[in-house]
């Protein structure tokens, strides 16, 4: 069993933290941890009309962001990772400087330094020097930086496209390969986002 360990915070896109949970439940062999900050909850109120108790649904546990003896916030929880999508500039800070005193933080630190993989789907525009420094540290520090840039050659058609093109390429950095690649109601292919894996007709 893979565990994957999922941080939503209140940046914009808390879409990409549900779609890549609604990915990653096409596979029986990944166990999902989600904690999501009291800011990503507002947001998500903000931008989708997703409930909080389908999000909560998709993963396995859910841990409370204040909850800093979670087993996910000890060394000896052992997972493949932990991705931050999308991940705030206040919590991208927090990790860079080690300031770990809420469970997604505290979670991503003791990624770092474990060594296991640690991706953090940076989400704000424009950058200022201080945002850059503190990429740059965590950069140093053994994170990647992916922020959810969407790509063109592929021809997206869609929303759906485009988010899912960036969460299939930050689980191929946990060396998860989905079989199917998804894509909008295929039969047999991969959910909607906001539809459950196994409504979708094989
Ligand atoms: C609708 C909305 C969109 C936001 N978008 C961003 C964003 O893209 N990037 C960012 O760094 N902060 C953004 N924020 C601000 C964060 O939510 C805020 O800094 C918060 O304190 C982050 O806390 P967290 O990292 O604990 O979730 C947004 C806030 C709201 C309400």
């Amino acid at each position: 069993m893979k565990r994957v360990i999922v941080g939503i915070t209140g940046a914009t896109g808390t879409i990409y933290g549900v779609r890549l949970m609604e990915l990653m439940r096409t596979d029986p062999g990944i166990e999902i941890h989600l904690v999501m900050s009291k800011s990503a909850k507002l947001t998500l109120k903000m931008e989708h009309d997703l409930e909080l108790d389908y999000i909560n649904g998709l993963a396995h546990e859910v841990h409370d962001p204040g909850n800093i003896g979670a087993s996910i916030s000890s060394g000896s929880f052992h997972s493949e990772g932990m991705i931050v999508a999308p991940c705030s500039i206040k919590t991208m800070s927090n990790i860079a400087s080690g300031n770990t005193g809420d469970l997604i933080s505290r979670a991503a630190d003791v990624i770092l330094k474990e060594r296991r993989t640690l991706i953090v789907a940076i989400r704000e525009t424009p950058l200022h020097i201080g945002h850059l420094e503190n990429l740059t540290k965590l950069a140093r520090i053994g994170a990647v930086i992916f922020p959810p840039v969407p790509a063109f050659y592929n021809r997206p058609a869609s929303l759906q496209d485009i988010v899912d093109q960036s969460c299939m390429r930050m689980l191929d950095q946990l060396h998860i390969h989905l079989e199917s690649a998804p894509r909008w109601g295929e039969k047999g292919g991969v959910a909607a986002v906001g539809q459950k894996p196994e409504d979708v007709a094989i």
